[in-house]
């Protein structure tokens, strides 16, 4: 049965890998666009054929339950199926595909043994994890975990004015129903990183987090000639942008390596057009540090990067943080069960902290959380390139099934 179960889940994933496909061989399936939407579609009919029942709830989480008894809590398997632009294939889909053969499995030992499990199981797609169409990300997790307003997400607008509302109601996923109660949460995801395959271990148990803070700049100028404007009178918002852009990135010299992480991503300018210095540029910057002295300290730095940038520019820039989480530890009792389950299992491990932000960065402060790393080939992430080897693959769905056994059984 493993075997059939292994290859199975290979086949799906091919399967699930063809929606949204692109010709470099990754995914683009950003929340609730087209290939999210197939994607979907397709995953919903996998759960039922899977024994699940599909509902969603009103910020478009997507849940396959698996009810052994309705009186009891339920176990959430879950990560994410949207992506960022041309993606990788591995990135949140990885781990939802594993979540439901996990479950799938569970629910044949049950059948086939009649032991009775104390939780049911619910595997979870969270809406909008990535956060690339509509900010911020793991927004489906955060409005569950109430760290965001439904309505506050609702009314997140895409680079065309979408609103996350208009998008869902568009997609009309249904039965909208109230998320059920979990109790533990349990995540397996791509590392992203090298960590693992420096060492050689297949499982990674992540003990911590990163910290992140996420700011939206605003550069406010003044819309001129390019050829005609006086260099003396430019209030030149792209410039002001250019200042920052460099800045932020050279902030990481003041620092050890692995200390900060400093990025400019996703940029707009205003009106963008060959003969016309720019009125307006927004961008976001993103700061992240395995240490919170060093993430205030940069924030700290970016305040005064701001001030020069404004003064030279002759521009006024805003800034607002959009989103942020701090440097945190994943609950004990998670990795210790994941622990015994891989050295039960005779399966090569390490204790990892994730630079990334996942679902379970949010989860872990509502519930009792194990997270779980599979290795990342040179670590390629957010990346058509992407890759983790079936053999990885197939140990981590091993891992995982037995982490949601022990987590409905004891
Ligand atoms: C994920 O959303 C991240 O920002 O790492
Ligand atoms: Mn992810
Ligand atoms: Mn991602």
């Amino acid at each position: 049965m493993n075997q059939d179960w292994n290859e199975r889940f290979l086949n799906d994933f091919e399967a699930l890998s063809a929606n949204g496909a692109t010709s470099g061989g990754g995914v683009e399936r950003q929340a609730a666009s087209g290939g999210d939407l197939k994607n979907r579609q397709w995953f919903e009919e996998l759960l039922k054929e899977l024994g699940a029942t599909v509902t969603y709830d009103e910020i478009g989480n997507q849940f396959g339950l698996f009810e052994f008894d309705p009186a009891l809590p339920f176990v959430g398997l879950g990560s994410h199926l949207d992506s960022q632009p041309l993606a990788g294939r591995y990135d949140g889909a990885y781990g939802v595909l594993a979540g439901a053969h996990a479950a799938a499995r569970l629910a044949e030992r049950i059948n086939s043994t009649g032991e009775k499990p104390l939780r049911n199981l619910v595997v979870i797609n969270w809406f909008n994890e990535e956060g690339s169409r509509f900010a911020p990300s793991m927004m489906g997790s955060s409005v569950f975990s109430g760290k965001l307003e439904l309505q506050t997400a609702l009314q997140s607008t895409d680079l065309a004015g979408t609103t996350v509302k208009e998008a869902i109601a568009q997609a009309a996923w249904g039965p909208v129903k109230t998320a059920p109660e979990i109790s533990e949460y349990a995540e397996i995801h791509v590392e992203q990183g090298k960590e693992l395959e420096k060492s050689g271990n297949q499982i990674g148990l992540v003990t911590a987090t990163w910290g992140a803070r996420k700011f939206q700049l605003t550069v406010k100028g003044e819309q001129g000639h390019t050829g005609s404007t006086l260099m003396a009178d430019r209030k030149d918002a792209l410039f002001g942008a250019s200042l920052v852009i460099a800045s932020v990135r050279r902030l990481t010299d003041n620092y050890q390596p692995g200390e900060l992480q400093a990025s400019v991503s996703q940029l707009t300018l205003e009106p963008n057009s060959p003969v016309t210095i720019a009125r307006e540029v927004k961008f976001n910057v993103d700061l992240r540090s395995p240490s919170s002295e060093v993430l205030e300290s940069a924030q700290q730095e970016l305040d005064s990067i701001i001030l020069a940038a404004e003064d030279e520019s002759k521009t006024s820039i805003l800034k607002e943080q959009t989103h942020h989480w701090d440097l945190n530890p994943y609950p004990r009792d998670g990795v210790e069960l994941s622990r015994q389950v891989v050295e039960e299992l005779g399966i090569s491990h390490q204790e990892i902290f994730t630079v990334a932000g996942h679902d379970s960065t949010n989860m872990k402060d509502l519930v009792s959380t194990v997270m779980l790393f599979v290795p990342s080939k040179d670590g390629i992430s957010h990346n058509e390139a992407e890759y983790t080897s079936p053999e990885d693959c197939l140990a981590g769905v091993k891992v995982f099934t037995e982490v949601a056994a022990k987590l409905i059984f004891s």
